[in-house]
């Protein structure tokens, strides 16, 4: 495949690129009246995360948090300060009026209830992920968006993060060839249990148990799905795995493990595994095509090997350069490959303070303030949700499941 840009390449590149440095641009003109009054629902540890990024953020303004836990409801104050107020119930913000927005970080089954009730109140929402705890829930979701016509965003961050945008890119253009398979795997050596007192239990360990939760696919594999379908440009036609409740004999409902492999209409064979026993792999995805390897790690991390028998890219002998296990990895970074992909002066914003999670909570005030559309919508997060509770359900009835075109559209 040919290395050299085609002018199609070269429009998307700068499209992405303009929209990547509009957001920075919209900021800086941002001012006091500008701010979006932004109110927080549930405040445990990735609401905080959110309050951090919100508090750093010149385009918003938190004036309401709310948790039904006392101590998430103490963590906010402390972050917020006395500008904020503070609720244990949901409705009550929502009542609040001069709330433009609500940001939602509760547990999945409460995401579609507490996102429509917020944007029948009339605020925007920007929600985590995943988008719901069913397909239907979530057809319910991108209905009463339209009706209210209010934003609904949703948290799959790394559509937001430029390592992933880039990497995307990079693939897309045949930096690793055709793709014919991917891993994708989130291995962990520990239970995934908060401490809790017994009548906190489901509270605090909510991703334990299936009233709250579908376990490892939902929390984690929906992430990394995501990025795989948006990768590929397709999304999976069938799926089959095995899962378990298999060391963590804890009470726990959800598996402890699961191992899974999905079809592509194009013959690409994705194998996707998170377990919670051995640490060694660490977490990322790997984009094999039959000319090299795009791996991502961590999040924060890409990688390009080429075959051995693959020629070299004409930008390759500027690229950064590292030894990982004896081999030569072209690292994604600001030098020749992001020269490559982003064009001379253009920068990746990305570090402490403009991680992922600080860009996507940025395009959301963005977009409320001026009616465009954010990069993960329902309908971008709907097909994410879908493959990962298929494989659920694979794994459950021990089956291969056919995917039907219908469960992936709102
Ligand atoms: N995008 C990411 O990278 C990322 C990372 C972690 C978590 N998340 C998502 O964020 C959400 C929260 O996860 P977490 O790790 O913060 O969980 P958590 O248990 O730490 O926090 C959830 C909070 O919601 C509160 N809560 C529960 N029911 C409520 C209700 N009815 N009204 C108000 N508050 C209520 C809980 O008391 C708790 O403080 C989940 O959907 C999770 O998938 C996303």
């Amino acid at each position: 495949m040919s290395q050299e840009w085609t002018r199609r390449e070269f429009l998307q590149r700068s499209a992405i690129s303009a929209a990547m440095l509009s957001f920075g641009a919209w900021t800086a003109r941002a001012n006091e009246q500008d701010r979006v009054k932004i109110g927080v629902i549930g405040t445990g540890q990735q609401g905080q995360n959110l309050l951090r990024q919100l508090m750093s953020l010149p385009s918003a303004e938190v004036i309401a948090v709310c948790d039904v836990y006392a101590p998430s409801r103490l963590k906010a104050a402390e972050i917020v300060g006395d500008k904020a107020r503070v609720h244990t119930d949901y409705r009550a913000l929502l009542d609040q009026k001069e709330i433009e927005a609500v940001v939602i970080a509760t547990p999945l089954v409460y995401h579609a209830p507490h996102a429509i009730a917020a944007l029948r109140a009339g605020k925007h929402v920007f929600s985590e992920k995943a988008v719901a705890y069913s397909i239907d829930q979530a057809k319910q979701m991108a209905r009463a968006a339209r009706e209210a016509k209010r934003l609904l965003q949703i948290g799959h961050q790394r559509h937001y993060n430029p390592i992933y945008i880039h990497a995307r890119n990079l693939v897309q253009q045949g930096a690793v060839g055709r793709v014919t398979h991917v891993r994708a795997l989130w291995h962990r050596n520990g239970s995934w249990r908060r401490p809790a007192e017994p009548a906190d239990e489901r509270l605090i360990n909510w991703r334990l148990y299936k009233e709250y939760s579908h376990g490892l696919m939902t929390e984690l594999g929906s992430h990394q799905m995501d990025m795989v379908n948006w990768f590929l440009g397709e999304l999976p036609s069938a799926v089959t795995g095995f899962g378990g409740i298999d060391y963590w004999k804890d009470g726990r409902e959800v598996f402890d493990n699961v191992n899974v492999l999905f079809e592509y209409p194009s013959g690409v064979k994705v194998q996707y595994s998170s377990i919670t026993t051995n640490s060694y792999d660490g977490y990322g995805e790997w984009f094999m095509g039959d000319e090299g390897t795009m791996m991502l790690t961590d999040e924060n991390k890409g990688m390009l090997f080429r075959e051995p028998k693959a020629e070299k890219l004409t930008w390759q002998d500027e690229a950064k350069k590292e030894k990982v296990g004896g081999r030569d990895a072209v690292v994604l970074d600001g030098t020749a490959t992001q020269k490559r992909d982003l064009g001379p002066g253009e920068q990746l914003q990305y570090g402490e303070n403009r991680n992922a999670y600080y860009l996507e909570l940025e395009d959301f005030c963005r977009c409320v303030r001026t009616g465009t559309t954010p990069r993960c919508t329902v309908e971008t997060a709907l097909p994410a949700l879908t493959t990962v509770l298929m494989a659920n359900e694979a794994m459950q009835k021990r089956t291969r499941i056919v995917f039907k075109p219908d469960m992936f559209k709102v």
